[in-house]
């Protein structure tokens, strides 16, 4: 008999029907009852055993971890808490599970510390909160293509391997196929790439938005979904060295149509999860407020996890210019308190406290911050001409969430091939080695717009997980790569 995934079993099998589960072991009562999940739900199935009819020594084998196959029939439950359970007719120990080394595993159902899941990769899917984390994380990578699909963009896959480092920001992992001590030198002193796989310096990429604008200005709406990597030496709880990204470009678009998307699937997505990982949730939320019990009235969250998700499906994101936002800000009472650590002016980038602030107290929603002086944003992004907003600005937008900070961050891509050259020169980057972008100034060149979504940024919103390296099975930070 083939097996029954114990969703299905919970949710559209009729009591009376005999069928086969599989999956792994999470508690054995009394010799009795067999609390068994096999990862399609967070709930596990209960199964009842009369052990007199059973081995000994098979009943010795159904230990906590342990994957085992049973074959029975479904029945009304006897007990409260689930509506039916399994009357158990066949027992097959597919794995055992040593009761001696799952003492010291996650495998026990005692609780562990996230931190110390996280160094127990192998182990820490079978928990619950993971489950329904990387669960979630799928639901909200499914979301994303639908949200797409239905609007007409296509998917186009950038390359990992790049020679470009299209956020100018020097935070590349280089690639080579020889050893990187060993390359020769000439006489300047600078690596001779000849003897290399790709003749030429290449890293890991940072973004894919180069590519997609060039697919953009060919296919109309397109995206991106990928990973990026980024070797920037933050140690923090938002930031990865390996991390996913969504890039949607789209011709004819301007930063306003950019807005009006990225807040649509933002939304989206939320609602997504909402209407489709209703257990999950349930239980991530029952999770966080019994971790904010644990900590002092002011610092607690004011919303649950599921009130913060309804909120922004039904609540207009505030947007406001970035000259605004210094101004909402040398106008409040922290800084008049000189409660800020960093200085806050004009032609400064806001930090995190800054964004918090914003966010968080001042206007309780998902803030979009636009027009920054283009002093620290990227080169590509759009001058910001003929408008009082002036020419030392650009046409980009940050979208901050609370208790994440930056989720999103996009412009108007600068259209105009002098002004882009323009840009190049005062970044110091090379033109010969953008030919490929420029060129597409040249042929056709339209109006577009596009931005780029944390993936994980993303998944600690929807599960309220507070550190990024919870939202991804295997984390890169600075100093870890071990599984
Ligand atoms: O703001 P960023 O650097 O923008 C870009 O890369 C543009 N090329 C996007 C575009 O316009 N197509 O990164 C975009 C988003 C950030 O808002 C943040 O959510 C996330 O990517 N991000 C990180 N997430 C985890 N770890 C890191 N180190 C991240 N750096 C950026
Ligand atoms: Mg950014």
């Amino acid at each position: 008999m083939k097996r029954t995934k114990i969703i299905d079993v919970l949710t559209r099998t009729e009591v009376g029907t005999e069928l086969v589960v599989k999956g792994w072991v999470r508690a054995f009562r009394s010799n009795r009852f067999i609390q068994l999940n096999d990862g399609s739900t967070i709930n596990s199935l209960q199964a009842v055993i009369d052990f007199e009819n059973f081995d000994e020594a098979v009943l010795k084998k159904i230990t906590t971890g342990a994957a085992v196959g049973l074959t029975g029939v479904l029945i009304e439950s006897q007990g409260s808490g689930q509506s039916v359970e399994l009357q158990v007719k066949e027992v097959e120990i597919i794995g055992e599970a040593n009761p001696d080394d799952v003492q010291k595993t996650v495998m026990q159902p005692k609780k562990h510390s996230l931190e110390f899941l996280r160094e127990q990769a192998h182990l820490r899917f079978r928990t619950n909160v993971f489950g329904a984390v990387f669960r979630i994380r799928h639901g909200v990578s499914y979301a994303i293509h639908k949200f797409f699909n239905d609007k007409g963009f296509f998917y186009i896959h950038a390359p990992i391997i790049t020679g470009s480092d299209a956020e100018g920001a020097g935070e590349m992992f280089h690639v080579t196929n020889l050893d990187m001590e060993k390359l020769p030198k000439n006489e300047a002193g600078t690596v001779d790439y000849s003897e290399d796989f790709f003749g030429k310096p290449v890293n890991l990429t940072v973004s894919g938005q180069l590519e997609a604008e060039l697919a953009a200005l060919a296919l109309g709406q397109v995206y991106t979904f990928g990973p990026t990597f980024r070797a920037e030496n933050s140690n923090t709880s938002r930031h990865l060295a390996e991390f996913w990204m969504i890039e949607p470009e789209v011709a004819f678009n301007d930063l306003n149509d950019n807005m009006d998307l990225a807040e649509e699937m933002l939304k989206y997505i939320c609602k997504y999860i909402v209407d489709n990982f209703a257990d999950d949730l349930a239980f991530l939320n029952e999770r966080e407020k019994a971790e904010q019990q644990t900590k002092p009235v002011n610092e607690r969250n004011e919303l649950t996890l599921l009130e913060r998700l309804d909120f922004v499906i039904n609540n207009d994101f505030k947007r406001i210019t970035y000259t605004e936002a210094i101004d909402v800000l040398m106008n409040s009472n922290h800084y008049k308190k000189k409660k800020f650590k960093y200085e806050v002016n004009w032609g400064t980038d806001l930090q995190s406290e800054h964004e918090r602030y914003l966010v968080e107290k001042e206007f309780k929603r998902p803030v979009i911050i636009t027009d920054y002086p283009a002093a620290f944003k990227a080169f590509y992004m759009r001058r910001n001409d003929n408008s009082e907003l002036g020419k030392e600005t650009v046409a980009a937008m940050d979208i901050l969430f609370p208790g994440i900070g930056e989720m999103v961050g996009g412009s108007q891509r600068e259209e105009r091939l002098d002004v882009l050259k323009e840009k190049c020169a005062a970044f110091g980057i090379h033109e010969a080695d953008l030919w490929w972008y420029l060129d597409t100034r040249k042929f056709g060149t339209v109006p577009h717009s596009g931005f780029g979504l944390g993936f994980e940024r993303m998944v600690m919103f929807v599960t309220g997980m507070t550190n990024i390296r919870d939202v991804i099975p295997f984390p890169r930070t600075p100093g870890n790569a071990e599984f």
